[in-house]
C-alpha cells in the first residue's frame, strides 16, 4: 500500500507529505495489516506483535495523529528507558508543523507538571506516568490514546509492574481511552490482547533479512548454512566484528558485563586501526578529545574511552555519563565508530547501523541466583538491533560457540526457539505495597471490593479469568496477598479501614514515589533524630535504609574502616548497631550501609571523583546514578520531615544541596551560579572569591584569569551575580 492511500483512511494530506519527505513510500506488510484491520477507524484497542525493525513506531504516530486530529486530546507514549524516549521524542517533531505539539516528561517525581496541558503528544516512562497519576495531574483525563512501545517488558520484575498498574489506572480513569501496545513477538501475545481487550496484529516479517547463526570454529553456521570467517587477527571475536569492517559495515557486541565491554572495546582498537580512512582517522582524534573534556577531571574510564575512540572502537555501558554515552551513539550511527561493545541496556528499540550483532554472553550473573542463561525474547531484541531499514540491506545476529555441542545447544535452544510466554511480576511482595497504597491514596478504591475490582483490571488477574477456567485457587491465592498488604499498610499508618482511605502520611508517601518501608524507616529515624545532637552521619546513614538505594558492595577490605567510623560516630546513628555475634548478617548489611554512607561523605568533602571511584571500586556514572537517587530520598525525608514537625528540617535541606553538588559548605553560594561545579567553585574560592559579592566586585579579566575559568564563563557568572544580589 503507498502511503497516499493513508488519505483514505482518514489522514490528511499534510501528514502524507511529511512522511514523503522523510523518504517513506510503501506500507511495510505489517503497517497494511493495522490499517486494514481498522486501526484508524479509532474504535479498538491493538496489540502488534511483530519482528524487531518491523516498523511499529510508524503505525502508533498514524494512530495518535488519527486520534489527535479527529478527536482532540492528548496522547501518552510511554517508553521503558529515559534514552529510548529523546529517540522518540526527536521522530515526532517532525509533526510540529502540523501545530502539534511534543513534549518529554521522564524527570522529578513529585510533581503534576502542569505545564503538560499545553502538549499533544507527552513521551514518558512509566515511571514519570505511574507519579503524574498519583499527583492527580488534571490533565491525565484528557488522554484518548495511550500507547506502550515494548509492552512485553511487563515480564520484567524491576520495572514492568510499573507499567502494568500505569495502564490500569489510566484505564481506570479514561475507560474510553484506546491503547496501543507494540511488542516483540512473544508466544502469548493474545494474553496480552485480552487483558487490553484489543485487537490482535501479529506478523512475522520483517524489512531486512535478519540471519542468524553461531560462530564455532572459524565458521558461520546458519539454519542449513555455513560460511567461513575471514581471518584477519587472533582472538575469534574481535576477529569476528572485523570483517564487516572490513567489508564497510559496523558492528555491535554484547556483554554481559561492563568491565568485559570495556576490555573488548580496548582489545579490538589496535586492530581496527588499520581501516580507518586518514579523514575518519582526524574526525575521530577530535572526538576522542571532547569525550575527555565532558567532567571535569576525567577519569580512568574516560581515558579508556579517549584512547578507544581514537582507533575506531567504543564502549557503552550504564557506567558512562550520559553525554559520553550520547556522543558514543551519535558517532556510531555516523559510521565514526565501527566497533561498538556494549551490556544488554542498548537492547530495546534503538535504530542504529549495525550489519553484524555479535552476542558473545548469553548468560549473566543475577544476585541470589548465579549464573542464568538469558531469555529467547531478550536474545531476540539483542539480535534484532542488527539490520535496521535505514542503515543496512541485510543484517546477521550471531552467537558465539566454544565446543560443538554448545553450537548445537545454541542453535537449538536459541536461533530456533520460539520467544517464552510472558507473565505478571505484579504480586513481588514490595511492588504490591507500593502500588496498592498508590491505589488507594489516589482515590481508585474506597474498600477492598473496589480494590480488587481495580486490580482484575491487571494483568496478574487477568491471565486467570476464573469464568473459562477454575483458576480459583490461584485468584485467592493473590485475593489473600492483597488482604495481607492493605493489613500491612494499615497497621502502619498507611491508611485506614471503612471507608479504606489514605492517612495524610499515606498520601504524601504516594507522591513521593516512595517505598513504604523507607518511609517507616525515615520516620522512625528522624523521631530518633529528635532526640539527639545530629550531624551529616546520622543523615547519610539513615538515607542508606531506603530500599530504593542500593548498598554498595562490602569487601572484606572494607570491614576495618567502616567499623571505626561506625563506632566513631555510634553517638550520631540514628539506628543501633546489630550485634555482629547474635546477627551477624545484619551486621554485615549495616557495614555496607556505614561504606555507602562514607561514599557521601567523601563526596560531600570534595574528594576527587578518581579518589571516590578507585577507593569504592565505582564507574563515573554510577555516581551520578546514586547522588540522582539520594537527592530523591533526601527530598523525601525532608518532607517527611515536615509532616512529623522534625525540627531541625534545614540540615536536611543543606545536606540535600551538598549531595547534589558534592562540596563543602562553604562552596554552596558560589555552587548556585550555573555553569560553576564543584571543580571550578574550589578554584574561585582558593583565591579569594569566596561569595556572589566577591564575583560581582571582581573584574572579568581577573576571573577569566583563573584556571577553568575563561572570559566566556567569567562574564556568565557576573550577570549572574548581578542577577541574584538584587
Ligand atoms: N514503511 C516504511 N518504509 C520505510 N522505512 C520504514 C517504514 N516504516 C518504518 N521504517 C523505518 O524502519 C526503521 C525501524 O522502525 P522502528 O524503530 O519503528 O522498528 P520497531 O518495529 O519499533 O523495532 P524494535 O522492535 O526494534 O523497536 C526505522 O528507521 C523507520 O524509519
Ligand atoms: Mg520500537
Amino acid at each position: 500500500m503507498h502511503i497516499a492511500e493513508l488519505y483514505d483512511y482518514g489522514i490528511p494530506k499534510q501528514v502524507i507529505e511529511i512522511l514523503e519527505e522523510q523518504g517513506y513510500r510503501e506500507l511495510y506488510p505489517p503497517q497494511e495489516l493495522a490499517i486494514k484491520q481498522g486501526l484508524l477507524e479509532l474504535k479498538n484497542s491493538f496489540v502488534i506483535s511483530v519482528p524487531t525493525a518491523s516498523g511499529k513506531t510508524l503505525i502508533a504516530e498514524l494512530f495518535m495523529l488519527r486520534s489527535l486530529l479527529e478527536r482532540g486530546g492528548k496522547c501518552l507514549y510511554i517508553v521503558p528507558l529515559k534514552a529510548l524516549a529523546s529517540e522518540k521524542a526527536e521522530d515526532f517533531r517532525k509533526y510540529e508543523k502540523l501545530g502539534i505539539k511534543v513534549a518529554i516528561s521522564t524527570g522529578d517525581y513529585d510533581s503534576s507538571d502542569s505545564w503538560l496541558a499545553d502538549y499533544d503528544i507527552i513521551v514518558t516512562t512509566s515511571e514519570k506516568a505511574d507519579s503524574l497519576l498519583r499527583h492527580s495531574s488534571p490533565w491525565l483525563r484528557e488522554v484518548k490514546v495511550v500507547v506502550a512501545d515494548e509492552i512485553h517488558l511487563i515480564n520484567d520484575a524491576k520495572r514492568g509492574p510499573t507499567l502494568e498498574i500505569t495502564l490500569a489506572k489510566l484505564r481506570h480513569i479514561n475507560p474510553e481511552m484506546l491503547i496501543l501496545g507494540l511488542s516483540a513477538t512473544i508466544n502469548n501475545a493474545e494474553d496480552i490482547a485480552s487483558w487490553l481487550s484489543a485487537k490482535l496484529i501479529k506478523s512475522n516479517w520483517r524489512p531486512v533479512i535478519l540471519k542468524e547463526g553461531v560462530y564455532y570454529n572459524g565458521e558461520i553456521f546458519f539454519n542449513g548454512k555455513s560460511k567461513k570467517v575471514e581471518n584477519l587477527c587472533k582472538e575469534e571475536v574481535v576477529n569476528l566484528a572485523l570483517e564487516v569492517v572490513n567489508q564497510g559495515g559496523q558492528a555491535l557486541v554484547f556483554l554481559s558485563t561492563r568491565a568485559s565491554a570495556e576490555s573488548f572495546a580496548l582489545r579490538a582498537r589496535k586492530y581496527c586501526k588499520k581501516f580507518l580512512s586518514e579523514e575518519e582517522k582526524k574526525e575521530l582524534k577530535e572526538l576522542s578529545q571532547r569525550i575527555l573534556k565532558v567532567l571535569a577531571e576525567p577519569t580512568r574510564i574516560c581515558k579508556r574511552l579517549s584512547k578507544c575512540v581514537e582507533e575506531g572502537t567504543a564502549f557503552h555501558h550504564a557506567g558512562l555519563a550520559s553525554e559520553q554515552r550520547k556522543m558514543i551513539e551519535h558517532a556510531f550511527r555516523e559510521n565514526k565508530i565501527k566497533i561498538l561493545s556494549a551490556t544488554p541496556t542498548l537492547a530495546a528499540g534503538v535504530n542504529l547501523p549495525a550489519r553484524r550483532v555479535i552476542i558473545r554472553d548469553y548468560s549473566r550473573y543475577e544476585s541470589e541466583l548465579g549464573r542464568v542463561k538469558i531469555p529467547v525474547l531478550e536474545y531476540k531484541q539483542m539480535a534484532g538491533r542488527a539490520g535496521r531499514p535505514k542503515y543496512d540491506s541485510y543484517g546477521e545476529a550471531l552467537l558465539v560457540a566454544k565446543s560443538y555441542m554448545e553450537k548445537e545447544f545454541l542453535m537449538d535452544n536459541y536461533i530456533l526457539a520460539e520467544p517464552e510466554a510472558i507473565t505478571s511480576k505484579l504480586a513481588i511482595e514490595s511492588m504490591l505495597r507500593t502500588h496498592v497504597l498508590s491505589v488507594i491514596a489516589t482515590g481508585y478504591a474506597h474498600s477492598f471490593e473496589e480494590l480488587l475490582e481495580f486490580f482484575s483490571k491487571t494483568f496478574l488477574f487477568n491471565r486467570f479469568n476464573p469464568s473459562t477456567e477454575d483458576y480459583s485457587d490461584y485468584n485467592d491465592y493473590y485475593i489473600e496477598l492483597l488482604e495481607k498488604t492493605v493489613e500491612f499498610l494499615i497497621a502502619r499508618e498507611f491508611c485506614v479501614a471503612n471507608p479504606l482511605s489514605p492517612t495524610k502520611f499515606g498520601r504524601r508517601v504516594s507522591e513521593l514515589y516512595i517505598d513504604p518501608i523507607t518511609a517507616l524507616a525515615f520516620k522512625e529515624g528522624l523521631e530518633r533524630a529528635k532526640r539527639i545532637k545530629t550531624n551529616e552521619f546520622s543523615y547519610l546513614h539513615l538515607l542508606t535504609k531506603a530500599t530504593e538505594l542500593k548498598s554498595l558492595y562490602l569487601r572484606k577490605k572494607d570491614y576495618d574502616l567502616c567499623e571505626t567510623k561506625a563506632y566513631e560516630n555510634e553517638a550520631y546513628l540514628l539506628f543501633d548497631i546489630p550485634d555482629e555475634y547474635f546477627s551477624p548478617y545484619k551486621y554485615e548489611g549495616f557495614l555496607s550501609e556505614i561504606k555507602t554512607a562514607l561514599f557521601f561523605i567523601d563526596w560531600i568533602n570534595e574528594r576527587s571523583e578518581e579518589y571516590i571511584l578507585e577507593k569504592y571500586n565505582l564507574a563515573p556514572g554510577d555516581i551520578r546514578s546514586k547522588i540522582e537517587i539520594a537527592d530523591w530520598l533526601l527530598y523525601a525525608m525532608q518532607e517527611i520531615g515536615k509532616l512529623f514537625n522534625y525540627p531541625k528540617l534545614e540540615e536536611i535541606a543543606k545536606l540535600r544541596l551538598r549531595v547534589k553538588h558534592g562540596v563543602k559548605e562553604e562552596l554552596l553560594e558560589l555552587i548556585s551560579l550555573r555553569g560553576v561545579g564543584r571543580v571550578r567553585a574550589r578554584k574561585l574560592y582558593a583565591r579569594g572569591y569566596k561569595t556572589l559579592k566577591d564575583i560581582r566586585k571582581a573584574s572579568i579579566e581577573e576571573l577569566a584569569s583563573i584556571e577553568l575559568i575563561g572570559e566566556k564563563i567569567a562574564k556568565r557568572m557576573k550577570e549572574q551575580a548581578y542577577e541574584k544580589i538584587k
